[in-house]
């Protein structure tokens, strides 16, 4: 099929403006030349994973870019960076790694991107609007900007997705049409005690056991019914995007595209219909805890997979009340979050009663990009379906997937604490 392209588009891959612009847009018409696709589609937003540091490749690709003239012609935000800017140097992190992370932050900054750092950039940022197309990296953002908030993006990699805020242009096809929204298969819940929908962790178990089963097609939840928050959806879309790789879910009266069964499925029937009962879910949320459990000791909670924010510190700071005292030495409460978040906690007064309970903030990062948990440590706790599924491989320890609180208790006990809970009474 024959992709034809805008006098602006030909403009942009002639060179007139520039080469960073030409190199872009000759990656972006490759990919459409490789999709078969017949035309490029506007955008009107981006969001940059790119800027991960994965390998010297991704440097040389930004510095390339950036000193070609290349500057984003969309507002675009930035993914986490591999290590915290302030802090890095304190952290022990090898001062090469450093360098060369901080070069690939100038040099997305140098292209006009918004230096916002953080893998939620739904929660506070330039949140899209219903509707909107845009080009986003990260596989949590993708799945919440499509799902809770009925922006249209597909599943943009490293390079595409710097290549598409530079040229405003992506292949026309995908989730960026809506007929490629349908639902295509149908989850039931059956029989789960509606207790359980309160609990912060039911969400992550949720996403983990859809994405475990449903893989890349697109799922449509009916029996979720009640309310569920952003940091609730958050780690629901985190989990299934790991454990499968889903771009877009829908749940029957919650999310835009799925007011009723007819609309999510586009009056189309269902694929396949899937049923998920308690066993199901106690399943998968045994399966998020890997060769560890109950009495282990512990090296470390790891909290903000995705990036925490503020209402999670809320919750914590209540929880911490509760629990009193500050943390033993040996184990650690490492939080990842970004530059908002820190700003409201140091406005909300919190930051101070949270570090001095022994928790470490960590800024603009992520624990599987930059050396933050110890090389030595064993176990790890986190309430992160994301970070429980992805540890074992990534940081070669032990995990333990609880709540909020049962993270904090732990931590407190230097050791793996179960409480009584909606779980833990089935
Ligand atoms: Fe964010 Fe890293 Fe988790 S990018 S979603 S903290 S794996």
């Amino acid at each position: 099929m024959a992709l034809c392209l805008t006098s602006h588009e030909e403009t942009m891959l002639s060179g007139r403006n520039g080469p960073g612009v030409q190199m872009a847009m000759r990656i972006v018409v490759r990919m459409a030349e490789v999709l078969e696709v017949s035309e490029l589609l506007p955008i009107t937003q981006a969001h940059i994973d790119g800027c991960a540091l994965m390998s010297d490749s991704s440097l040389e690709f930004a510095e390339k870019l950036a000193s070609s003239g290349a500057r984003v012609s969309v507002p675009t935000t930035l993914n986490m960076i591999p290590l915290d800017l302030q802090n890095w140097k304190k952290q022990g992190v090898p001062a090469e790694f450093g360098h060369k992370a901080s070069r690939i932050a100038d040099a997305y900054i140098k292209m006009n991107c918004i230096p916002t750092w953080t893998c939620a950039p739904y929660q506070g940022f330039l949140t899209p609007s219903f509707g909107q197309q845009i080009a986003w990296g990260e596989s949590n953002a993708i799945i919440y900007a499509n799902s809770v908030i009925g922006a249209r993006t597909n599943r943009y990699a490293d390079f595409m997705d710097i290549c598409a805020a530079i040229t405003g242009r992506v292949p026309k096809q995908g989730l960026h049409l809506k007929e490629n929204r349908r639902g295509q298969v149908l989850i039931r819940l059956m029989g789960i005690d509606p207790g359980l929908f309160a609990e912060d962790t039911f969400y992550p178990v949720l996403g983990y056991l859809v994405g475990k089963r449903i893989q890349d097609r697109i799922p449509v939840i009916e029996g979720l019914d009640t309310f569920a928050n952003s940091d609730q959806l958050k780690a629901l879309g985190a989990a299934a995007a790991s454990s499968g790789g889903i771009g877009l879910f829908h749940i029957i009266g919650l999310t835009p595209e799925a007011p009723t069964l007819e609309d999510a499925f586009q009056g189309s029937e269902p694929d396949e219909i899937v049923e998920f009962g308690m066993n199901d879910l106690l399943k998968a949320m045994d399966e998020l805890s890997h060769d560890a459990g109950e009495g282990d000791a512990l090296d470390a909670v790891v909290l903000g997979c995705p990036h925490f924010s503020y209402t999670e510190f809320q919750a914590l700071t209540e929880i911490i009340h509760k629990t009193g005292g500050t943390l033993p030495s040996g184990v650690r409460l490492i939080i990842l979050t970004n530059q908002l978040s820190m700003a409201l906690l140091e406005r909300g007064g919190l930051k101070d009663f949270i570090t001095k309970f022994g928790a470490e903030i960590i800024l603009d990062t992520c624990v599987f990009h930059s050396p933050i948990v110890s090389a030595g440590a064993e176990v790890i706790m986190t309430n992160s379906g994301k970070c429980a599924y992805y540890a074992p491989g990534e940081l070669n320890t032990r995990v333990v997937f609880g709540n909020l609180e049962e993270c904090i208790h732990s931590a407190m006990r230097g050791k793996v604490t179960r409480l009584e809970g909606a779980w833990k009474s089935l």
